[in-house]
């Protein structure tokens, strides 16, 4: 258990896009470790976000790793060009990916790691039977569409069943939690056996997004 690693992601979608060069400067050097960024499509989710150039444009900017969450229909329309542009994990929403193996491995043919994601009302047995073919596992502790929401307690019990699939699979993916973690929700979820966490109003609404990342990571350090 004190061997599992802790990630954290801050989420793009809650820093000041007029200072993106100085935000993702300021991320990295407080130890972030990879970058999450919501494209969303205005279709699967109300709201519109990001496409390949500010992927593109991050990873130009930044050495972090660019974790792409996928809030869209059709995903797969999108695997080429944000390989191309850098993303490193494109992960896509069961909700909207009805071939998951085919998917999962067109993702890996383009060179990136294969993500999974279940909403909160969606049942992570869901992905029993792909558990072979993800690199991550995300489990939604919001709906998505927006940043800033309240974390869904229901979701720890939720992490707890991921990692118990993942371990029965044998497999070594990253298990991540998304919405509403804060240094209050996120040791229920490093406890279940989360090891990746992403954090948008978290890190970017603090006052030293620096000092917050690391305030997060100690809350689960501090139980291991
Ligand atoms: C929600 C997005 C999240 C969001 C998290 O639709 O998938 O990645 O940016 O933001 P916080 O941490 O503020 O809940
Ligand atoms: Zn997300």
């Amino acid at each position: 258990m004190t061997a599992r690693k802790v990630r954290i992601a801050p989420s793009l979608l809650a820093a000041d896009i007029g200072r993106l060069a100085e935000q993702l400067s300021m991320i990295e050097a407080g130890g972030a470790d990879w970058l999450h960024v919501d494209v969303m499509d205005g279709v699967f989710v109300p709201n519109l976000t990001f496409g390949a150039k500010i992927i593109e444009t991050c990873k130009r900017l930044t050495k972090l790793p660019l974790d792409v969450h996928l809030i869209v229909v059709e995903p797969e329309k999108y695997f080429d060009s944000f390989a191309a542009a850098g993303a490193d994990t494109l992960t896509i929403h069961v909700e909207t990916a009805p071939h998951l193996n085919r998917q999962l491995a067109r993702i890996r043919e383009l060179g990136c790691k294969a993500g999974a994601v279940v909403n909160p009302g969606t049942p992570v047995e869901a992905l029993r039977d792909v558990m072979d073919n993800l690199d991550l596992l995300l489990i939604m502790s919001v709906n998505p569409g927006y940043g800033g929401q309240k974390f869904i307690p229901s979701s720890v019990g939720k992490i707890a069943r991921a990692r118990a699939l993942l371990d029965e699979a044998g497999s070594r993916a990253a298990l991540e939690v998304d919405g509403g973690v804060t240094r209050d929700t996120i040791t229920a979820c490093w406890r279940a056996g989360a090891d990746t966490f992403v954090a948008g109003n978290a890190v970017f609404s603090a006052a030293d997004p620096a000092a917050e990342i690391r305030a997060i990571r100690a809350r689960c350090a501090e139980q291991a």
